[in-house]
């Protein structure tokens, strides 16, 4: 009886635990909120009820009906609810000092109650509910056919971090459907982002219907491709209307961006008199940055864009107009009969100050139509507009400068903010315009630079990512560019920033991916990733994955196959005894796959080493060779110009003032038998090779990089040669080791000797 009792005791326990379990709310919400209290348990909650609202305020109605679509409620009441389970979305008056878009949420046995002082704010709580259902809630239908849900209960008290929270897009290097302009907005909205930056004007493609200049988009909105076919777009002003509307039941500002004075070539196509030369031209088809601009010095450019901007003033209520300003070259001002009177006339000392005067007569025209202007960091050049907010895109140092002199400024530093950069191994992307920023450092980001004060860091309205378009010809690929690089910007500018956790984050990435696949969206799946690309060993090798999608799984082949069709699910470390060719994918839930990585396993004998007389002499020798090598095998028709002994691997202290080559040989010592990496860093190319191996070939012309490369090892000395050459401009040669207890560091001089003299005695 007494077994019996125990028994049933623990089974109860058991159950009690699980059910438990069952109901744990699991809450995961991007962006993190301010505070967040989570009671474990779920409530039910009917849907059946209409959505009451505290008012008739027409954008919280906006709000009401924008969650009733999601949860298939049709109708919504005005007034306190009655008693029983319902929605209460409440707006109240704003007290003073309260950030107007803050929001408390409150779910419990009541019902759900979104207080906010704002419609906004009540959005943002009604984006806060939506994560704190299932994610198909972000799916066409929502959760409309379902009678009721299980919501955690919670407590939320929240509110953004910084009043700007952007993300960007160039519609000019390509062009995107208004509907995935929408889908683009949803998804600023889901990440609580409140203003969307649409570039719409380039060199390559003008994008935005102008009534009064027509041949801006009959012309400027098609270019030639070299194939001879011709590629473009560009939105009516209905259509504007349309997307801005659109982002308004949002709470999304749309800002448009008219590029000036520079990035005007699709412009200057359709009305050459605009330029300093009179063109001809033709919308550009090649990216980068063109020397024709805007003339600056006629009459005629200001009339030009004054005109435009009013159209445009009239499409887009938000407060703030982006008009580029820059990349602007000064070659064609430089040599123009007008810009030049017009500086002479205006006492302008440099082409710096034309272009200061343009964008303050910008500025002027702005501010009389009611409208604040922004431009990039380059408007600082000449002078600043008196009241011009700076986006700071070459690194933080515009920003900075701006704040001090007391102008707002929204951060967008390429380093932390393009999101045109590869997110990823190269040798994995999708071709993109260059750099490296993958999620992690997204995350990382600080928008308030630590070198301003707290006066000037209040000028810091915020940070936006940009999505730059030269290599993102399709829509599916921007979702890929920017998504999940728009979570992380969105709990950057959102959240506090002691509660930035970048694991924790991923977590939460979790189940924002699920709400991505329920609104099918391309996003990037992360790549299974290890140590290194290469792997050498003696006897087995042990090979740990991780992926950045805490909920993926990874599937992997070792012999080159296909992992997507006959991959293990990976679960721990893979143990290789031969060579190998791994290659994985994560998964995701949805079935969605990453691209796959290929990493090569090596097992390789231990090079043999050998013992020295005893009169061993340390150092390294090297010979010098004079002349203009592209590669380190060139120097093998030549004559040593000079010779020597030094005690460390990188440049010899005089070498020939002309390119040059180095060849260094030597033995090194290696102590514990094992496998060690080499870190060969040079400008230009450089190569080592050890006993019969070429560890690393780093050859050819190149910037300092630095590649890296294994070998077996036995005890004993091992003779070496590492090739250099410098085909001119900057130079530089750096050698390190690891492995076998070794951190990264120089080979020390103790473990080289000169191949001078040094006999070898015997192989070890
Ligand atoms: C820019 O990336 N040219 C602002
Ligand atoms: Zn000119």
């Amino acid at each position: 009886m007494k077994k019996f009792v125990s028994l049933f005791a623990v089974l109860i326990l058991i159950a009690a635990v699980w059910s438990c379990r069952n109901e744990t709310p699991d809450v995961r919400i991007i962006p993190q909120p301010v505070m967040l209290s989570i009671d474990p348990q779920m409530v039910n909650f009917p849907l059946n009820k209409p959505i009451y609202t505290s008012s008739n305020d027409s954008m919280l109605l906006v709000a009401a009906g924008y969650l009733g679509t999601k949860l298939g409620i049709h109708g919504y009441q005005i007034g306190v609810p009655n008693p029983g389970k319902c929605i209460y979305l409440k707006m109240v008056d704003p007290a003073p000092g309260v950030n107007p878009e803050s929001y408390t949420l409150v779910t419990d046995r009541k019902g759900i109650m979104i207080q906010a002082n704002s419609a906004k704010g009540v959005f943002y709580g009604i984006q806060t509910l939506l994560q704190l259902l299932p994610p198909e809630v972000y799916g066409d239908v929502g959760i409309t056919r379902k009678s009721y849900v299980k919501v955690p209960k919670v407590s939320i008290q929240d509110q953004p971090r910084y009043a700007w929270r952007g993300m960007h897009l160039d519609v000019g290097r390509h062009f995107y459907s208004v509907e995935f302009i929408k889908k683009y907005i949803d998804m600023l909205a889901m990440h609580k982002m409140n203003v969307f930056h649409w570039h719409l004007t380039e060199d390559q493609g003008w994008r935005i219907e102008i009534k009064k200049y027509p041949r801006l988009t009959e012309i400027g909105s098609l270019r030639k491709n070299a194939d001879g076919t011709t590629y473009g777009g560009f939105y009516t002003q209905e259509q504007v209307k349309e997307v801005v509307a659109y982002a308004a039941s949002r709470f999304i500002d749309v800002m448009p961006e008219i590029e000036m004075p520079g990035h005007s070539v699709a412009a200057l196509a359709a009305y050459p008199e605009l330029s300093c030369t009179g063109g001809p031209f033709e919308v550009r088809s090649a990216w980068g940055v063109s020397e024709d601009v805007y003339c600056a010095g006629k009459e005629s450019t200001y009339k030009f864009v004054q005109d435009v901007l009013s159209e445009v003033i009239a499409l887009f209520p938000f407060k703030y107009l982006h008009i580029g300003g820059d990349e602007c070259p000064k070659t064609r001002w430089a040599k123009c009969p007008d810009c030049q009177r017009r500086m002479k006339a205006g006492g302008m000392k440099n082409e710096m100050e034309l272009q200061s005067y343009f964008i303050r007569r910008m500025e002027t025209f702005l501010i009389s139509k009611n409208r604040s202007l922004v431009g990039w960091d380059e408007i600082l050049e000449g002078g600043l507009a008196p009241e011009a907010t700076v986006m700071s895109w070459r690194g933080e140092a515009g920003g900075i400068e701006a704040a001090r002199q007391g102008h707002d400024v929204i951060m967008s530093p390429t380093d932390y903010c393009y999101f045109d950069f590869y997110q990823g191994d190269r040798r994995y992307e999708p071709k993109a315009i260059g750099g490296f920023l993958n999620l992690e450092k997204v995350y990382s980001y600080e928008p308030t630079p630590a070198e301003l004060t707290a006066a000037e860091g209040k000028h810091v309205l915020g940070a936006q990512g940009n999505v730059w378009t030269e290599y993102i010809s399709t829509e599916k690929q921007v979702e890929y560019m920017a998504l999940p690089r728009m979570s992380a910007m969105a709990e950057v500018v959102w959240s506090p920033r002691e509660l930035r956790d970048y694991e924790k984050f991923l977590f939460r990435m979790e189940r924002q991916y699920e709400r991505f696949d329920a609104m099918r969206i391309n996003y990037r799946v992360p790549t299974p990733v290890t140590t290194a690309d290469s792997f050498i060993f003696t006897d087995t090798l042990s090979l740990d994955f991780y992926t950045a999608a805490q909920n993926a799984e990874i599937l992997y082949t070792v012999d080159g196959s296909d992992p997507q069709v006959s991959g293990k699910v990976y679960s721990e470390p893979i143990v290789l005894k031969a060579n190998a060719t791994i290659k994985a994918v994560s998964r995701m839930k949805s079935g969605r796959t990453s691209a796959m990585v290929e990493i090569s396993a090596e097992k390789q004998e231990m090079l043999t080493g050998m013992q020295l007389s005893a009169g061993e002499i340390k150092g390294i020798d090297y010979d010098l060779y004079s002349g203009l090598f592209k590669s380190t095998i060139d120097m093998d028709s030549q004559k040593s110009v000079s010779r020597g002994v030094m005690t460390s691997f990188g440049l010899p202290e005089k070498v020939p003032s002309k390119p040059f080559g180095l060849i260094m040989r030597g033995y090194i010592k290696i102590e514990k038998p094992g496998v060690y990496r080499f870190y060969l860093k040079s400008d230009d190319g450089s190569t080592l090779t050890i006993g019969s191996r070429e560890v690393i070939n780093h050859d050819g012309e190149h910037a300092p990089t630095e590649k890296t490369g294994e070998t077996a090892l036995g005890k004993g000395w091992h003779m070496y040669e590492l090739r250099y050459f410098d085909a001119g401009g900057a130079k530089s040669l750096e050698l390190n080791w690891s492995g076998m207890g070794i951190a990264k560091e120089p080979v020390p001089a103790e473990k080289l000797a000169s191949l001078t003299n040094a006999i070898v005695m015997m192989a070890h």
